[in-house]
């Protein structure tokens, strides 16, 4: 079999660890990384790629149109990822895409409309547990050690500076350019954690012989960064296997923890966290396993390879597992009808050392408190939190219909 040839459209921001990644990959000899396209490359990546005899591209189309090779990364602000993607497609490439895969649900439909004309692969860099977590969750659940699965928690207690929201024109933003791109906690920095609880999902139910699909969401969308799009949100996802799917994200923490998901049976839980790290408990007893396979961005190119190569196993995360992120992603939108503003009264400062972002006053307890019971903020009973109308997924297909954008 050939060494399989890469190409890479954006290679600074995220697509700074590509490059690296698949200059090391070269080396190492898994892949070729054969051309690389960015409109604005940074001297130490241009210096990189000079000194690899790597040709550089500004506009990614004659990259295309000039250059043999087999899979396209498109690495890219979230707008350009339907045309980019379509466009490789249709060139006769596969796609590994970042995620998520794109803002709008419409333009994910439009990918994989060209996936399946073409018949060339699409998949998606979200991080999802690895597959030695999920055999172990799967084989865990189709056994009935904990019984059965009613509840699939999640919760991120992160903090961004100022700097973050500074570091691109679209960071914090509901549209840039004219574009839509949705860029808030759970659709940016806290978007794995979400797709990982859906695969999470996927996974229990395909367990025990079933099809678990979103049926509707209910979210609550605030924040107390001066930022147009969400730096917390609460939502509850109902699934059409009768299971509850409860996620809480903040931006606004002083004091960080990893991300975990908890998943509930009627005899006990499962707990994964964002190491890999799964730990099991059957009535109050629980054992812990490590799950961790190595870098996910390795992993991603990996497995992509083997799938093209015909290796059992299918794509670690495909377009239509990813398309269920910007379903519920765009319907809790449109579940919130808008992102509310934290009264300044509640609001503090996180006490990072740089350029500090904004604190919620007892956020890392509220949110525990209401992932412990799986509620809504407004729920459980906090000043500032709105209750949300939940939106139906069943027949969704266009965003923004409820959801009040506000112009660029
Ligand atoms: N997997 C992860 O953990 C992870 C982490 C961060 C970001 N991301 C994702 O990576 C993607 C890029 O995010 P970012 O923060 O790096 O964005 P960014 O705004 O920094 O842009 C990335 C690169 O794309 C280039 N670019 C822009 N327009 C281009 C064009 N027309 N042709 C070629 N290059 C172009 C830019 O010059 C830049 O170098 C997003 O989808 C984001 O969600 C993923």
């Amino acid at each position: 079999m050939s060494v399989r040839r890469v190409l890479l459209i954006g290679a600074g921001g995220f697509g700074r660890v590509h490059l690296n990644e698949l200059v090391r990959l070269t080396d190492a000899g898994l892949l070729e990384l054969a051309a690389v396209s960015d409109v604005r490359l940074t001297e130490s990546a241009a210096a990189l790629i000079a000194e690899r005899g790597i040709r550089h591209y500004g506009d990614y189309r004659d990259m295309l149109a000039e250059t043999a090779a087999d899979i396209v990364v498109v690495s890219t602000p979230i707008p350009l990822h339907a045309p980019m993607s379509i466009d490789a497609l249709e060139a006769g490439f596969h796609v590994l895409l970042e995620k998520p895969p794109g803002a709008l649900l419409q333009d994910v439909d439009r990918i994989a409309e060209t996936v399946s004309r073409t018949g060339k692969l699409c998949a998606v860099n979200f991080f999802a547990p690895s597959r030695k977590a999920q055999s172990l969750i799967a084989h865990a659940i189709a056994s009935g050690e904990i019984g059965r699965v009613s509840r699939f928690k999640a919760i991120a207690l992160l903090q961004r500076t100022a700097a973050y929201y500074g570091r691109t024109p679209w960071a914090g933003k509901l549209t840039a350019n004219g574009n839509v791109v949705l860029d808030g906690a759970f659709h940016n920095p806290a978007a794995h954690l979400l797709y990982s609880m859906l695969k999470l999902a996927e996974t229990a139910a395909a367990a025990v012989g079933r099809e678990s699909q979103p049926v509707s969401v209910a979210a609550e969308m605030y924040h107390a960064n001066p930022i147009e799009s969400d730096d917390t949100t609460a939502m509850r996802i109902e699934m059409s296997d009768g299971t509850t799917l409860c996620y809480y994200v903040t931006l606004c923490a002083r004091e960080p923890e990893t991300q975990r998901i908890r998943i509930e049976g009627a005899e006990g839980a499962i707990e994964w966290d964002y190491g890999d790290q799964v730990k099991i408990w059957r009535y109050g007893l629980g054992k812990s396993y490590d799950c961790a396979e190595g870098g996910i961005v390795e992993r991603r190119y990996r497995n992509l390879i083997q799938t093209l190569d015909g290796v059992e196993g299918g794509l670690d995360v495909s377009l239509a597992s990813a398309r269920r992120f910007t379903l519920v992603a765009n319907g809790a939108f449109e579940s919130a009808g808008e992102i509310r503003e934290i009264p300044s009264a509640f609001v503090r400062l996180s006490g990072a050392a740089d350029q500090p972002g904004a604190y919620i006053e007892g956020i890392e307890t509220a949110l525990k408190e209401a992932f412990a019971e799986g509620k809504l903020l407004s729920e459980a009973g906090l000043p500032w939190a709105a209750r949300p109308e939940p939106f139906d997924l069943r027949e969704y297909r266009f965003f923004p219909q409820r959801f009040r954008m506000i112009e660029a």
